[in-house]
């Protein structure tokens, strides 16, 4: 018996990667996941550090379909756990591009726990990560701005510039005197 191998041409494929603006929508990542017994603490529930993991990847999925190019994770805003999600529950993460400035990106997350057979489902927690898009010499490099069109992207648009400033503060990387944004909330 004689076996013949064909090869196939792989489809070429353009990759979209100019500099214009793209809506924070087309950032928009689903992420849905099944709390298992490896991913529990000894009550039961999801281990914050597994939520975490989960979590920086459905941030790095939304920051990769807004600029195309490698980007990493630079800061995490505090995250608090409103409530636990339960061993065999569903968690879902919602994450989105609301801003990006020059070489960075802010990227807002939420994740809710679902109990399938009660049908119901809960609030877990919310969050802001910060991912740095990055040249083939590991520099970082300008990206795309977001539009944001609908109220809540507008509100996390505006809200971006306040939280870049105090991230930047608490990382030492601004002077408090500098950060304009957030001086004005506090200015009557
Ligand atoms: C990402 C990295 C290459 C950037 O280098 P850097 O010397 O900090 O570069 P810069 O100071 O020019 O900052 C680059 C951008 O990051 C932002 N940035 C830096 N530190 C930040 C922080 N703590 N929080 C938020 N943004 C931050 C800067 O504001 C700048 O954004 P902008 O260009 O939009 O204004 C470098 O910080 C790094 O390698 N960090 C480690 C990343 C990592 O290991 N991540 C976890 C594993 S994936």
């Amino acid at each position: 018996m004689q076996i013949i191998f064909k090869t196939v041409s792989p489809p070429i494929i353009f990759v979209q990667k100019n500099m214009e603006a793209r809506k924070a929508i087309e950032s928009f990542t689903v992420m849905n996941e099944l709390v298992l017994p490896n991913d529990t603490n000894t009550f039961g529930n999801l281990m914050g550090g597994r939520l975490m993991y989960w979590m920086d990847i459905a941030a790095f999925m939304a920051v990769a379909k807004h600029c195309n190019f490698p980007s990493m994770t630079v800061s995490v805003d505090n995250i608090s756990f409103k409530n636990p999600i339960k061993l065999g529950n569903i968690v879902h993460i919602q994450s989105k591009v609301t801003r990006a400035f020059n070489t960075s990106m802010e990227v807002h997350l939420k994740v809710w726990g679902e109990d399938a057979q009660q049908k119901y489902k809960y609030e877990s927690n919310e969050a802001y990560f910060t991912f740095v898009a990055l040249d083939a010499h590991g520099k970082p490099r300008t990206v795309p701005p977001v539009i944001a069109e609908s109220e809540e992207e507008i509100k996390l648009f505006d809200g971006a510039l306040r939280r870049r400033q105090l991230r930047l503060i608490l990382a030492g990387k601004m002077k408090p005197m500098d950060a304009t944004e957030l001086k004005s909330i506090f200015s009557i």
